[in-house]
């Protein structure tokens, strides 16, 4: 897992924006992993400012995004699905995209059907992340296992709480989900994590303790082949401090021994 620690959270959106810039240069009928939360919302700006600048063409290329609430009706304006049309979708030429329906009758069948829409797409080649306070990627929550493919999920009281921000006192907020699984997540070709703003600033020390936490979703990440997580500063400070802190010891340590010798 590649860390790469920049200023500031426009910086995070560009650099985001730079490797699906490349990707879609390299392979224009890629299949993209989408996001939805706050913390992408920049790096669509940015993808779509290049597309109007006519740097960037998504005619190829298609779309799974990680989760929907379940049930929600796709028109709700807090569905993913209405986010994804608002921020990107209806703004740039995207062959066609897939979210989980959060109208389908029978979830459980829903999950089946979107992991063979992915399959049947060659599978997944740049996914876009972003993580929750409790760790989770996707609505996978901390738990004791985690799926492989597209499940229906109950979300954890944290996230709902995080989440609880974007509704109303008169809409009810749905607390199930359905989420690509841990499983699904993995066998993306290409991943990125964005991780940014102070209020991640824990979650991101844990993500990069040098031990595989089984109660942080996005512990998994440290197994994947290509993953590479991009931080601002405001969510580095954690990290920022301690190896600040190791490297003083270490130098402390070093002018000990020296210091013994000479
Ligand atoms: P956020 O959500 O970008 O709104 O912080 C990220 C997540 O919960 O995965």
């Amino acid at each position: 897992m590649r860390r790469i620690i920049l200023d500031t959270y426009e910086d995070v959106c560009r650099a985001a924006a730079d490797v699906y810039t490349e990707q879609l240069k390299e392979k224009p009928n890629s299949v993209l992993g989408l996001a939805t939360g706050s913390t992408p919302i920049g790096l669509y700006d940015e993808l779509v400012r290049r597309y109007d600048a006519g740097a960037l063409d998504f005619s190829k290329a298609r779309s799974f995004n990680l989760d929907e609430y379940y049930p929600i009706k796709k028109d709700h304006p807090q569905s993913y699905n209405y986010f994804m049309r608002k921020h990107l979708f209806d703004k740039i030429n995207i062959s066609k995209y897939s979210l989980p329906n959060g109208e389908a009758a029978d979830a459980e069948a829903e999950c089946l059907r979107y992991d063979v829409e992915i399959s049947d797409a060659g599978g997944i080649d740049l996914m876009l992340l972003g993580i929750g306070h409790n760790g989770h990627i996707g609505f996978n929550e901390p738990a004791v296992s985690y799926p492989m493919g597209t499940t229906h999920v109950e979300l954890a009281k944290s996230s709902v709480d995080a989440n609880s921000r974007f509704f109303g006192l008169d809409e009810t907020q749905p607390t199930e989900a359905l989420t690509m699984g841990i499983g699904e997540i993995m066998r993306c070709k290409k991943i990125i994590l964005l991780i940014t703003g102070e209020g991640k600033a824990e979650i991101a020390m844990k993500l990069f303790e040098r031990k595989i936490h089984t109660d942080i979703p996005a512990c998994f990440l440290k197994l994947h082949p290509d993953t590479t997580v991009f931080l601002d500063r405001a969510a580095a400070r954690d990290i920022i401090v301690f190896e600040e802190a190791l490297k003083r010891e270490r130098i402390k340590a070093v002018q000990e021994w020296t210091g013994l010798r000479g």
